[in-house]
């Protein structure tokens, strides 16, 4: 197999970018709280859970959020995907960037520049330097862009955080128009340089960014779990999209997701369990990698 659908499935070498640490993940503990949300779940009416994703966990995630990454949101504003690529594809439909144009980081994430291609909208490459996509010259340059799509907590892969006249810039660009942001903030809380940079989301007064998290990399890729947090405006079509498109996966791993950051949060700061024993893990990863 070839490009996109090739070199899945092999073992992690060590040292091996782009996947997290294997020794951080808590294993056994996600196995227990998972098993008991596949019991919980075996129990449930067989009827059609809500295609936003599992309630508590939608809750959780609002709270995590607030607390992490500055965005105050309701769970009515998020749902449940199974991943970034997953969450990219429903905010393109719901967007109807179909035909449009969209300014993309240069280097971006493989699949952000074909998945564009394959959803009908033309990525245009911005160069990136040590303050992030250069938004100005691209916004000059390109004054049809209907969407740009960025890194902004942490460039994939230079790990550059964009600018605060930057983002200021992208915001303001998007909140001047018919134009919209999406966040792959792929990393969430996970800052492997300096202070943690809030979400763009966090500083968004127009409601034009479209948040984009993942547990591909905090926790692991095979969970596929991700979610979307969308401007208020736009949950009711992002919700009926999601109904109708792409409803959210596998009820038991959100219920298990939800149980893992409740008991992070914050009293598990003290008790060391779930999400919390996951972040320390992954911090000290971090740190023993800079030593
Ligand atoms: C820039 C970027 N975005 C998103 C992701 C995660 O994508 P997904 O949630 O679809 O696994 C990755 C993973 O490597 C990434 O590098």
């Amino acid at each position: 197999m070839d490009g996109m659908t090739g070199g899945f499935g092999l073992p992690v070498l060590p040292f091996q970018t782009g996947v997290p640490a294997q020794d951080a993940f808590p294993a056994k503990l996600w196995a227990r709280v998972h098993a008991r949300a596949v019991r919980a779940d075996a129990s449930t009416p067989p009827s059609y859970p809500d295609p936003r994703g599992h309630d508590e966990l939608r809750r959780q995630i609002a709270t995590y959020l607030g607390i992490a990454r500055g965005i105050r949101c309701g769970p009515d504003q998020i749902i449940i995907t199974s991943g970034f690529r997953a969450g990219l594809a429903l905010a393109l439909h719901v967007l109807g960037a179909r035909g449009r144009t969209a300014l993309i980081e240069d280097p971006a994430f493989p699949p952000v520049r074909l998945g564009l291609e394959l959803a009908g909208v033309k990525a245009v490459p911005i160069p990136v330097d040590r303050l992030g996509m250069e938004v100005g010259a691209a916004t000059e340059r390109i004054p049809d862009a209907y969407l740009a799509v960025v890194t902004p907590g942490q460039h994939a892969p230079t790990g550059v955080a964009m600018s605060g006249g930057r983002r200021n810039d992208l915001l303001q660009w998007a909140g001047s128009g018919n134009r919209w942001i999406i966040e792959d903030d792929y990393l969430s809380e996970l800052q492997l340089v300096g202070r943690v940079a809030p979400a763009l989301a966090s500083e968004d007064i127009h409601g034009k960014v479209i948040h984009i998290g993942s547990f591909s990399k905090t926790m692991k890729p095979s969970l596929g779990i991700g979610f979307i947090v969308v401007p208020p405006e736009t949950a009711l079509r992002f919700g009926e999209a999601a109904a109708c498109l792409s409803p959210s996966p596998s009820t038991a791993s959100h219920i298990a997701m939800a149980q893992f950051i409740a008991d992070g949060l914050p009293r598990g700061e003290q008790d060391g369990s779930g999400a919390s024993t996951m972040m320390r893990g992954l911090r000290r990863a971090r740190d023993a990698g800079r030593a």
